[in-house]
Parts: C-alpha cells; structure tokens; sequence
C-alpha cells in the first residue's frame, strides 16, 4: 500500500481527531432529536458530547474504557459468485443489520461508482439511534440510522482505480460508533473539501487559513517562479514549503492550523566534495508512492516542485547566517544524511509532536478518547502500518512490548496513568522503531543541524522530534541582513521578505521568523491555542 494513501487516509482521520476537539458547540442540534420522547439514558448516549456522555456511562457502568472505541462490525462487499455474502452484526441499537456492496458502470469509461446497502431491523426500542463509520484507506464517511429498515450510502465515484481495487477485493469497512461523536462527524464534512485537488479545493484551503490562522494570502507579482542562481545556494539553507492544494494541501493545512505554523514542509539544501547542490527531504514519493527519506540532485527536486508537483507549492528559501554556515559540519551532515537515506517518513514523529500539542490544548479525556478511535480504525485498515505507527510508539512510552491498544489502554490505567497523559510522554530522538530509523521532514533537517553541530555545546538537550516547523523556521540560525540575501532573492517584489521566496502565487509570511535563540530543552512543553498561538516564555 502506497504512503500516498496513507497519509490520505491518516490526514482524514487526523482531522476526525481536530474536529472532535473543535465541535462541542454542536450540542443544540444534536440533542433536539433525542428530545422529541422520553427516553432511556442508555439510548441517548449515542446523541451526547463525549463530555457528558463519559461520566453517565461511568455511572450505568456499561462498559470498560477498552470498550469505549468504535468497533469495527464488519465490511460490505458486492455479492457474487465469489460468493461474498452480506456482513452481519449486532449493533447497540438495532440488534439486526446486513450490509453489502453494488457498484455502478462509470460513464465514458470512468471508474463508476457505488452504493452501500445497510438493513437495520429489530430496534430494542424506539428512540435509539446507531452512528457509523465507514472507511476505505481512501476515504472516510458516517452516517447514522434511526429508524429500522433499508438504507443507502452513496459512493459517487471511487477517486482512483487503486480504491476501486481495493472495494472489489475487500469491500468497505463498517465502525460502530460509540457515544459522543456525531457532532464532530457532522462537522467534518466542512473539511472534506480540503482534500479535493482542485481549484475549489485549493480555495477552501487558503478560506480555512485565513479564517482560523488570519493569514493572508496576497498576491505577489510575477514571474512566480523565483530565476535563481545555484552557486548562491549553501549547505545547511534552509527549504520550506507550503502546499495549497490536493492531498498534502489539506493535510498540510490542518497540520498548520494545529501547530500554528505557516508552512508545511521543509528540506534542506547541502553541497558534496564537489561543489554539486542536492536537497535532503523527508516525505519525498518515490516510484512505489512510498513517502521516504531522499537526497535528490537540486536540478530533480527544483524541476519536480516547479512543473510537477499537483499541491501548488509556495516555496522559501532561509540561507542560513554566515556564521551558522562557518560552524556548519558538511562531513557530519553527509554522515547522518547517507544514513538516513531511503529510510521511511517518520509517521511516529509526526503523529505524536501533533499529540503533544492537541493534548496541551484540549481537556481530557475528550482528546485521549478521540486518538484512541483514529487509532482503533486505523489498526483495522493498515494493520501493517499500525504496528509501527501506534502501539510500538506507545509500548515504548510504557516501557512494554508487544501490547495491543486496548492492553495498553488498561495497563496504563493500572499504573495510575490516564491514556492521555501517556500520549503526552515526549518521543526521544534515540528511539527506534521496527522499521528502522525514521523522521519527519523537519525533524530530519534539525537532526542534521545537530549532527552538524549548530546546536552546539547544547545538543545534547535538544529533542528535534519537539520542534514543529514554526519552531525550526524560529530560531535564529538564518541571514539577518538582507544586503547579504542574493541579488535574485525578491527582485520582482514590492514587498521585501527577509528571506527568499523563490516559487508561488502568494506571497508567503512566517511569523517570529528568525528570532528565537536555542536553549536547553526547548519546545519540550509548549501548548499551541489557535488563533493567536501564545506561547510562553521558554516552554
Ligand atoms: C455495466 O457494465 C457491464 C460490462 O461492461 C455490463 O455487462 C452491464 O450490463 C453494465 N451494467 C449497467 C447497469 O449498465
Ligand atoms: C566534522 O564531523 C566529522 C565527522 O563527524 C568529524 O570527524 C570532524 O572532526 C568534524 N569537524 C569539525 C571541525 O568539528
Ligand atoms: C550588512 O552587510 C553589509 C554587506 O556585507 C555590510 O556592509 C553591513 O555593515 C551589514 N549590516 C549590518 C547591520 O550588519
């Protein structure tokens, strides 16, 4: 399965996380359904924030926190002389359900459709609800069934032949819900947009910064693609990215939004023996549509970003102070660089300086809940993935080995540690997972700086795997006097940026740029509140 997907399928679940956070003051609506009879509590829970429901299902004792994930009830699949038959459960409402695949002829030759069939009989009474999820590893969408009988869920079109595959051969995978996420369901549909590759989607993303970041998005004058000249490009500059549009559009911009950053990639230039410039990148897609680790010759990665790369990139480049770029250890940075080569993008990473910020954010248990259900579902979906993306990264907070979530969940517990001061434990750069050594795209370029001794005398504590891209693009490591930026940096510009935008429509601003000195363990308990992102004094 290709890391495209992945990161497809995690960025909607991610933003199933964001948006349970976000939606409490769904409320009203939610219960005015529930409202229309008297009802037992039991039925109601399912309608509840997860606040409230939480403490009532303490109380009627129901059930044991492992049990309060979605479960996962089965998968529909098409009918048919493979002799697929429907799937079969027992929901907590209806106590009877079918479900099963049919799919539609495309028109023109187009990959065509489907529609999921869900039966629900035998209601245990008449005011209970059942809420679904229902996901491939390329999308992901609810609905939720009042009343006993057939009903569909559309599938318009599959969004590439990969996902048509994957129905045909395993079908689509039914959640059953637990209490307390319908108004975060109901509010994502705002977001899909985000994923769409298109105008519009490349729309709803800069509407989504500008309304819940204040960003700005002015249009700069061209030529938008930035005549540079290569010999002014230096080991250690520093690259990054901001993708408006497609997939990493979308997940760029929650990823944004959560941290506070504006931007949402970053590599790193370096020279060899040579003199020739290549550019080191965590999440770069090779052939397979893997996301890994590369050092791509400058003339590859530049032609890529500026005629092929569908997420319309707006690009920076931060040349390094010139005294960072004496200190700069060209031999170690090959070092770690050659070794990290061809290793995978570091999900873990990513996920958990994500974590960190969510839980610093978001009262518990509401956020621990919901990053239990991403988790869940996603174990379902990529088991292959889970394993290294979840339960090592948690096992390795618990000092344990080989625990599955709801073994973690519990262990946890008994040790007096709630899950989600658990996924507040900080990642450590010494740790390694199965698959080897891994990193984020900016975790890999501050290892690199660290290697090369920019951190220098105080590396030893400094954890890369806190920082987020706002924080890398902080610290003041860059030229700091713009006389010194090349001749070509902004020339067309009104507007003089300190650093050297050199791709992109929209003239791109980071905020606290080039300000921050480095100290001991910096960024290790910063929270980071939209929209203003205050951050305490040496968090
Ligand atoms: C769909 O396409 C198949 C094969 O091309 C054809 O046999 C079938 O009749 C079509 N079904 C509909 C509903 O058009
Ligand atoms: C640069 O790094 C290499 C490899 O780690 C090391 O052998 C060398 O001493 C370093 N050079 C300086 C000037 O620190
Ligand atoms: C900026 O750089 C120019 C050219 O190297 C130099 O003349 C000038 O003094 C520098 N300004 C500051 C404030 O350092």
């Amino acid at each position: 399965m290709g890391g495209a997907y992945n990161l497809k399928l995690l960025a909607a679940l991610s933003a199933l996380v964001l948006l349970l956070a976000a939606s409490r003051s769904f409320l009203p609506g939610l219960l005015e359904a529930a409202l229309r009879a008297p009802v037992l509590p039991r039925d109601l829970l399912p309608l509840l924030p997860w606040p409230v429901a939480q403490p009532l299902l303490r109380r009627l004792a129901l059930r044991g926190a492992a049990d309060l994930l979605p479960s996962f009830v089965g998968v529909a699949r098409e009918p048919g002389d493979g002799g697929a038959r429907a799937a079969e459960w027992k929901g907590a409402c209806f106590y009877d359900n079918r479900a099963w695949m049919e799919f539609h002829n495309g028109t023109d030759g187009g990959l065509g459709g489907g529609t999921l069939h869900l039966e629900t009989n035998k209601a245990h009474s008449w005011t209970c609800i059942d809420l679904y999820v229902f996901a491939t590893p390329y999308r992901v969408t609810w609905d939720y069934y009042f009343v006993g009988r057939e009903h569909t869920l559309d599938f318009k079109e599959w969004e590439s032949e990969a996902e048509y595959e994957y129905v045909k051969r395993k079908g689509v995978s039914i959640f059953l819900m637990p209490s307390g996420t319908i108004g975060t369901l109901r509010a994502l549909w705002d977001v899909f947009p985000l994923f769409t590759n298109t105008q519009w989607g490349e729309n709803s993303n800069l509407a989504f910064l500008k309304k819940h970041m204040g960003a700005t998005f002015e249009e700069r004058p061209k030529p938008w693609v930035s005549e540079l000249n290569v010999d002014d490009i230096h080991s250690g500059d520093f690259l990054v990215l901001s993708k408006i549009r497609g997939r990493w559009g979308g997940f760029e911009t929650l990823e944004k939004w959560v941290t506070g950053a504006y931007a949402g990639h970053t590599a790193v230039c370096l020279r060899d023996s040579e003199g020739k410039l290549w550019v080191g990148e965590s999440g770069h897609e090779n052939e397979q549509g893997e996301d890994i680790i590369a050092i791509l010759p400058w003339e590859e990665w530049w032609d890529f970003e500026v005629k092929k790369d569908d997420s319309n990139p707006q690009i920076a480049l931060l040349p390094l102070h010139p005294d960072l770029r004496a200190k700069f250890n060209e031999t170690a940075a090959w070092e770690y660089a050659k070794s990290m080569d061809g290793k995978p993008y570091g999900y873990h990473n990513m996920i958990f300086s994500w974590i960190d910020t969510i839980s610093d954010n978001y009262p518990p248990p509401l956020d621990a809940h919901v990053v239990a259900s991403v988790m869940t579902m996603w174990n379902k979906l990529q088991p292959e993935y889970a394993a290294n993306m979840w339960k090592e990264a948690l096992n390795k907070r618990l000092g344990t080995k080989g625990l599955d979530l709801p073994e973690i969940i519990v262990e946890s517990e008994k040790r007096g540690m709630t899950f989600d001061k658990l996924l507040t434990v900080p990642e450590q750069d010494k740790w390694v997972y199965t698959d080897g050594q891994s990193a984020s795209c900016v975790a890999y370029v501050l290892m690199m700086y660290k290697e090369a001794g920019l951190f220098d005398p105080i590396a030893s504590s400094i954890e890369v795997t806190e920082f987020t891209i706002k924080d890398a693009y902080s610290l003041n490591f860059f030229e700091n006097n713009m006389t010194r930026l090349p001749v070509w940096c902004n020339k067309d510009d009104s507007v003089k940026l300190p650093f050297c935008q050199i791709k992109g429509r929209y003239r791109m601003e980071l905020p606290g740029y080039n300000t921050m000195q480095p100290y001991p363990h910096m960024n290790e308990r910063c929270p980071s509140l939209p929209p203003n992102y205050n951050r305490p004094r040496n968090c």
